[in-house]
């Protein structure tokens, strides 16, 4: 290599900001090779290692030129590794995907690739009064397979509310996918109740999960608007969950909201809430929360946690719990009963 362009080079890299911005822009094309090679198929074809013909074949191939550059990404990102002319997985991060926890996991990519993504390049125009995102009718079901991401921590949450209740009859609202229905069966056996969800495709979602956990009995998942609320849905309720939730409130709403969900808590019943907050610049999840939300129509800016205890005071009820779940996040627990 002639020393010039080395040096060339290396007054390149000196450039102010550059080998960072490089760093950052490797992940972000490494974040775009999986969700193209998770949403053409790639990724499942490569359960087991193929060769190149094989994979175009499987996935109904029509551009190979496009799919021999997604191959290449795949390989110079390390996502990919071609051994004897067979293609396979290699990166930490695309076997992930395909593993265990992999449906959030893809889900998390899909979010930040798609609608996440538009917030930040379409900041500019709706800053300058440019009509928000309508997309929320259409990522309900990847919403709620993302939301599954804090299952871990609400399921200790949950148990900490549930354990040992008797009777324990339970209303989610918002359900998404149903996993705090299963957090609260798992750690109180006698949990019964209802899931509610205003997306179709959600409670599609839920019905399907609530049956392969083989809880159907348990907990009935229905379509429709906590606002207006019918008569399938009959308290009194031990425990009513809002997790993340409020958001998808106007801020005039919410406390008519609470009022009535207030009404329908059993004596001892109490109503918990969990989700992100405004973290004022310290939390980068929930500063990235909040922008997302700012940026579409049917959801608000996160509100501050004092916002939401005085709503839960004015409401009725009257002691508030708060739990911190993670240092250094706004993302916290309330719960709420009337003594
Ligand atoms: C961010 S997701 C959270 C899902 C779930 N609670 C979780 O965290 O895994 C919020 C859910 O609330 C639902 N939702 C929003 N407004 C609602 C309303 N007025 N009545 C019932 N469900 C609603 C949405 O469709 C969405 O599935």
């Amino acid at each position: 290599m002639n020393l010039r362009y080395t040096l060339s080079f290396l007054r390149i890299m000196k450039i102010p900001g550059l080998y960072p911005i490089m760093k950052d822009w490797q992940g972000f094309i490494r974040m775009h090779f999986i969700y193209a090679a998770y949403e053409s198929g790639l990724l499942e074809a490569l359960a087991t290692p193929r060769t190149r013909n094989e994979l175009i074949e499987e996935l109904d191939g029509k551009r190979p030129e496009l799919f021999d550059a997604l191959l290449e990404v795949g390989l110079a990102s390390k996502e990919l590794a071609i051994n004897n002319g067979l293609f396979h997985i290699r990166g930490r991060r695309s076997k992930a995907v395909m593993g265990t926890n992999g449906d959030m996991l893809a889900a998390m990519i899909q979010a930040n690739v798609t609608y996440y993504s538009d917030a930040y390049r379409n900041a500019a125009d709706r800053i300058h009064g440019r009509e928000l995102g309508d997309d929320l009718a259409r990522i309900g079901d990847l919403v709620a397979r993302f939301s599954k991401i804090s299952e871990p921590i609400i399921k200790n949450f949950i148990s900490g509310i549930v354990r040992g209740r008797n009777p324990l009859r339970i209303f989610d609202i918002g359900c998404g996918s149903g996993v705090l229905l299963k957090s609260a069966f798992d750690a109180n056996p006698l949990a019964s109740g209802v899931g509610l969800d205003i997306d179709e495709a959600v409670v599609q979602q839920a019905r399907h999960n609530v049956s392969a956990w083989g809880l159907s009995d348990r907990f009935e998942i229905l379509h429709g608007d906590v606002r207006h609320v019918s008569r399938e849905i009959a308290g009194p309720f031990d425990v009513i969950t809002l997790y993340n939730l409020l958001y998808y409130f106007e801020i005039s709403e919410r406390l008519g909201l609470l009022q009535t969900l207030r009404g329908m808590l059993s004596p001892q019943g109490v109503l918990a809430v969990a989700m992100g907050f405004r973290s004022k610049g310290k939390d980068i999840g929930m500063a990235n929360l909040n922008l997302v939300n700012s940026s579409l129509k049917g959801v608000t800016p996160l509100p501050e946690l004092s916002e939401v205890t005085s709503l839960l005071k004015q409401s009725g009820l009257e002691k508030i719990e708060i739990h911190r779940f993670m240092a250094g996040s706004t993302f916290y627990g309330v719960v709420a009963s009337q003594n």
